[in-house]
């Protein structure tokens, strides 16, 4: 198939981890005869320090203009200022509204191999597989903000807001990914103190009654949740909540898979429709700054994410199956980065581990 990528390397290890992403899909169009034109634009600091804003219209031109979208990561220390008018991370909310991407897939597994790298106690572990799907266009991240000025001191105010339809859409979205798994679907909300959760949870339940009855659903308030989460993570299969409560829950739920830069994550808009699906495709570990430039960074994330981009936008299902075999045989031959590696092993470059990693990608 023939298909247009965009790349959005962003800033700290965005560029690092995306090269090896785009190394997998290269690969990938070699082994399978596919056709991926690359376009790249900017997004966030490095959109900042050339434009002047973290999201230049050529960036969202470019991106309309895909079949998918892969993304780094965005910010750093260098747009910190609180008090900045501008600021990186308004690039990746600004890139996801522009693009309508309201269904934020973040798979979360352990492979055997990684479980030593989990602060839980192994025995919890075993098992742990689920999906947790975030709102991502709403909520409190969306709605308006201000400062005021009082007599008594400065005022800040962040409004949250849900509609029906934005509900009635993530809810929808993520009972099908449930009826392809174990048919089990926990709603999280803070229904005993917001009125945006009350909201949430009714039309939740709406919903499911009328069009998913063959679907078990289960609310759940997100502070519980927080603590189900590693008490017996392995009850979990697919997980639904709003913006705010899943930015949380998903840094969270990472610590089950055995380090942050395993975690890969697909945004996902309304049109599934024709042959190809927008989406935009990213780790979930951000720029780490810290380690930006050394080479350390884990690749895993961003190759995963290629496996979702090809399986969600492209439909090419080997193909995706493919790059996660490659990660998992890379994991199990022990090429790893600093992040994961057991105790008095010698951890590997990002390089060394994207490279492994291509060269596992083959037809089953
Ligand atoms: C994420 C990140 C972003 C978010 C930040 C960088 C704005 O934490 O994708 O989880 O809060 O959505
Ligand atoms: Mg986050």
């Amino acid at each position: 198939m023939n298909a247009t990528i965009t790349t959005l390397p962003g800033d700290g290890i965005g560029p690092e981890v995306v090269a090896q992403g785009v190394a997998a899909l290269q690969k990938v169009a070699q082994v399978y005869g596919h056709s991926f034109t690359l376009k790249t634009a900017l997004l966030g600091g490095c959109a900042i320090d050339a434009t002047g804003i973290a999201l230049p219209q050529d960036t969202i031109d470019a991106c309309t203009t895909s079949d998918a979208v892969l993304l780094g990561a965005v910010g750093g220390p260098k747009w910190d200022n609180p008090s900045a008018k501008v600021r990186p991370e308004q690039g990746l909310l600004g890139i996801r509204k522009a693009l309508g991407l309201y269904a934020n897939l973040r798979p979360v597994t352990i492979h055997p191999k990684l479980i030593p790298a989990s602060p839980l106690r192994p025995d919890l572990l075993v098992g742990v597989d689920m999906v947790v799907v975030r709102e991502l266009t709403g909520g409190i991240y969306f709605g308006d903000k201000k400062r005021e000025a009082h007599a008594s001191g400065e005022v800040a105010i962040d409004t949250c807001i849900y509609t029906t339809g934005e509900i009635e859409r993530i809810v929808r979205a993520s009972a099908l990914i449930a009826r392809g798994r174990k048919k089990k679907l926990v709603s999280v909300d803070k229904a005993n103190v917001l009125e945006t959760s009350r909201l949430w949870r009714s039309v939740t339940t709406r919903v499911m009654k009328e069009e998913f009855a063959d679907i078990a659903l289960e609310h759940m308030l997100v502070d519980a949740c927080a603590m189900h989460l590693i008490r017996r993570p392995a009850d979990f299969d697919v997980i639904v909540t709003e913006n705010m409560f899943g930015d949380i829950l998903t840094d969270e739920a990472s610590q089950l898979a055995g380090s942050m830069g395993m975690l890969p994550s697909a945004s996902l808009g309304a049109d599934g429709t024709g042959p190809t699906r927008m989406g935009l495709y990213e780790p979930i570990h951000g720029s780490a700054p810290d380690i930006a430039g050394k080479g350390v960074a884990n690749p895993m994330a961003t190759m995963l994410s290629i496996a979702l981009l090809l399986r969600h936008s492209l439909h090419l299902e080997h193909e995706a199956q493919a790059v996660e075999r490659a990660v998992y045989a890379t994991l199990e031959a022990g090429i790893v980065t600093g992040d994961v590696a057991p105790k008095g092993s010698t951890a590997h470059s990002t390089g060394e581990v994207g490279a492994a990693v291509v060269s596992r990608i083959t037809r089953a």
